[in-house]
C-alpha cells in the first residue's frame, strides 16, 4: 500500500535566520517523501549576541508553541549556536519529541586534519559554549584548535544570499583569524560551525590566503534526521511547497523572493 503524503507529518528546520535552508535543502534531498516546515526566528536575530539565560528562555518557549501548533514528526535545529545552548534543555523539556541537534564538526576535523591545525569559525555565542570546549577536549585534544567568534559573519551571509553586494575586505576580517601556521604547518581544516556560512563558501575559497577544506556538517545532519525517521515502503516523492515562518511577522520581498526559490511559501 503506498504511503499518502498526508498520512505522514512534517518535519520542523528550525534556525535564528535564513542558515537553516543549508541543512533543508540536505534534507530534502535524502527525505523526498516528507513536508517540511522552515521556521526563522529572525525577531530574534543574530543569536550569535545573546546573553546566554535569555535566549534558554526564549528558544524554550517558542518551542512550546511551535511544537502545539505545527506536531511534527521530528525538529531539525540547524542552528549551532542555539543548540549548542538549549539541546539539552529542549529534550529535557519536550521528551516526547526527537530533536536532530548542529554542534561545531570538530570531531570529524580533527579525524581528518593532516597538519594538527583547525580553525572552527562560528558565532560569538557558540565559540562561547561549554559544550564546544567539551567538544574539542574530548575529540580534538591533540589538535590545535583555535576558535573564531565572529560577530558579522551570519549578517553578511544573510545579506549575500538575498543577493546584496559583500565588501572582500570586511569578509576577510571576519575569517583571517582562521588562517594559522606554527612551525612550517598550516590550518588545512575550517569547521563552518554557523548554517549561515556555507551560503558563502565560494567567497571564503576566493578569499584564502590559502586552500582549506571547509567543512559543512548539513548532509551528516541530513542523515542523522534520516535515521530517526526510515523511509517507508511504497512512499510517494512530494512536489510542491512547504510553508516557511518568519516569527517577525514581516519578511521583506527578498526574503520572500527568496524562499519561493527554495520552494518555500510565506505563512
Ligand atoms: N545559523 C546560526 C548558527 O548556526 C547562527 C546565526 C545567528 O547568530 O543567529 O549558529
Amino acid at each position: 500500500m503506498p504511503v499518502t503524503t498526508s498520512e505522514l507529518k512534517p518535519i520542523l528546520v528550525f534556525d535564528s535566520g535564513i542558515g537553516g535552508l543549508t541543512v533543508l535543502r540536505e534534507a530534502r534531498v535524502l527525505m523526498p517523501e516528507r513536508h517540511f516546515i522552515y521556521v526563522a526566528d529572525d525577531a530574534a536575530f543574530p543569536y550569535g549576541g545573546w546573553e546566554e539565560p535569555a535566549l534558554k528562555e526564549h528558544i524554550i518557549k517558542l518551542f512550546a508553541q511551535l511544537l502545539a501548533e505545527h506536531d511534527p514528526e521530528i525538529c531539525i535545529i540547524a542552528c549551532n549556536t542555539a543548540f549548542t545552548l538549549v539541546g539539552a534543555d529542549l529534550r529535557a523539556a519536550f521528551p516526547e519529541m526527537r530533536f536532530v541537534g548542529t554542534v561545531p564538526a570538530i570531531k570529524p576535523a580533527a579525524e581528518r586534519t593532516r597538519s594538527g591545525l583547525v580553525s572552527v569559525l562560528a558565532t560569538p555565542g557558540t565559540v562561547k559554549r561549554a559544550y564546544t570546549r567539551d567538544l574539542i577536549q574530548s575529540f580534538a585534544s591533540q589538535c590545535h584548535v583555535r576558535l573564531v567568534g565572529s560577530e558579522n559573519l551570519a549578517r553578511m551571509a544573510e545579506a549575500y544570499i538575498r543577493g546584496e553586494p559583500t565588501d572582500d575586505a570586511a569578509v576577510l576580517a571576519e575569517i583571517g583569524q582562521c588562517f594559522v601556521e606554527e612551525d612550517g604547518r598550516k590550518t588545512d581544516i575550517v569547521v563552518l560551525a554557523c548554517t549561515h556560512y556555507p551560503f558563502m563558501a565560494n567567497v571564503f575559497r576566493r578569499l584564502a590566503p590559502w586552500p582549506v577544506d571547509w567543512l559543512d556538517p548539513a548532509e551528516a545532519i541530513a542523515r542523522q534526521a534520516r535515521r530517526l525517521v526510515p523511509l517507508p515502503d511504497g512512499f510517494e516523492p512530494l512536489n510542491g511547497v512547504d510553508p516557511a515562518i518568519f516569527t517577525s511577522g514581516r519578511p521583506d520581498f527578498t526574503t520572500r523572493r527568496l524562499m519561493q526559490g527554495f520552494g518555500l511559501t510565506l505563512r
